[in-house]
């Protein structure tokens, strides 16, 4: 057997995907541009590709849409132990624990390829749920009842809210969630695969993917961007500080991709619509403070946003509050965790790699009192 480093697994192949690929800068939904499905399709349509192969007809779509409502109500239990865990929790942590503790209450049953897709269509229905019931909470509110017949980015703005949102809003919510629904060998979802790989269960392995998206390298980079951009009061501030934070070596958050290394799609496409939104929002200088710290890390270090860049600032004009904002990106990558697992799961072979030991050599264990 030949014997490969490569930290962080940078430049290693791990395994074999037909659910989405990045072609020469390009990222595909099992064959579809994301520009295109950007463009013709929303959340619910890109879920039934992900878990079942192939765009739905009306049909399917209204069936997919009727099990999300089916699947969206919270467990009793849920919203007890919600009220249980301490105010200062970060969001990320607490959809992490509630995830798995919903899957005490899991509905479906069996392991079935067909169970799985319902058990993931449960878990898509039931995120925004726990997201939207401990937002409510921790502010004193009442959690909203969910209502049938609803976009699922409505539906969460909804749930959160209590109002039914406005169609610009719910379309810019449910274009984000398709951006974010799935990206080959990222690192959550390789840990989904890893988790998947032991033959654990498919809540186990979105609970450590949640665990992997919560890092600032990863999902949480579109929390941080937004918290960095907040920081400046002016354009020229924002533009003086980047240049000098690249001098200091830091990490620009939301800025460069393994994959992508002359920029990622998805944040050209959001983007448009971002400008969009702060145009009509009447919030120009947001774009202003954005560009003042795109540029100089595009002129100085050839690096460019990726799409957790442009998702800060656009959940930040809709309203959202910052700790909400790597839970969404969750709402939306279940449905590509889940596509992984059914993968990984057929044709399945344990991932276990080397690693190279760099320690003490062999050396004898001295008595206690010597220690
Ligand atoms: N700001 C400044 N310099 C950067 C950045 C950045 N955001 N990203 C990479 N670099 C530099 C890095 O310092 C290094 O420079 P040098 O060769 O002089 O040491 C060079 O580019 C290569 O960087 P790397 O960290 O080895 O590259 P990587 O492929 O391991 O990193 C990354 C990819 C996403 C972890 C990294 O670009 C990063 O930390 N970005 C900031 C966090 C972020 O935005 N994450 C979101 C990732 S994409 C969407 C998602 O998953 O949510």
């Amino acid at each position: 057997m030949t014997m490969v480093y490569s930290p962080g697994l940078d430049g290693v192949v791990a395994g074999e995907t037909r659910v989405s690929c990045v072609d020469q800068g390009r990222l595909l939904y099992r064959g579809y541009a994301i520009q295109e499905l950007a463009e013709k399709t929303n959340f619910e349509e890109v879920l039934h590709l992900m878990l079942y192969g192939e765009l739905p007809g009306e049909e399917r779509l209204q069936y997919i849409m009727d099990r999300l409502d089916d699947f969206r109500a919270l467990p009793e239990q849920v919203y007890h132990v919600l009220q249980h865990i301490p105010a200062t929790v970060p969001m990320m942590e607490v959809v992490r624990t509630m995830v798995s503790f919903a899957g005490h209450f899991d509905p479906v049953e069996g392991d079935d390829d067909e169970a799985i897709r319902q058990r993931a269509i449960w878990l898509t229905a039931q995120v925004p749920s726990i997201i939207a019931a401990r937002h409510r909470l921790l502010n004193g509110d009442e959690p909203v009842k969910p209502r049938r017949g609803m976009s699922h980015a409505a539906q969460m703005l909804y749930l959160l809210f209590g109002e039914e949102p406005d169609d610009m809003t719910a379309d810019l919510l449910d274009l984000t969630l398709v951006l974010y629904a799935e990206h080959e060998f990222n690192a959550s979802t390789f840990t989904c695969r890893v988790i998947c790989s032991t033959e654990s269960d498919l809540v186990s392995s979105v609970a450590g993917a949640i665990g992997a998206l919560k890092g600032p390298l990863h999902g949480g980079a579109n929390e941080a961007a937004m918290r960095m951009l907040l920081r400046f009061k002016s354009a020229d501030e924002a533009a003086k500080w980047v240049v000098e934070a690249l001098e200091r070596k830091e990490k620009i958050m939301g800025f460069g991709h393994r994959v992508y290394r002359h920029g990622d799609h998805r944040a050209h496409i959001l983007e448009q619509k971002m400008r969009k939104l702060a145009h009509k929002k009447g919030q120009d200088h947001w774009l202003a403070i954005y560009d003042a710290v795109r540029d100089p890390v595009r002129r100085l270090k050839n690096i460019y946003p990726n799409v957790d860049y442009p998702c800060g600032l656009t959940y930040h004009l809709m309203g959202l509050p910052l700790d909400l904002f790597t839970p969404i990106f969750v709402s939306a990558r279940v449905s590509g965790w889940s596509a992984h697992y059914l993968e990984q799961s057929r044709g399945n072979r344990l991932y276990r790699p080397l690693s190279e030991y760099i320690g003490q050599a062999e050396r004898t264990v001295p008595p206690l009192d010597e220690r």
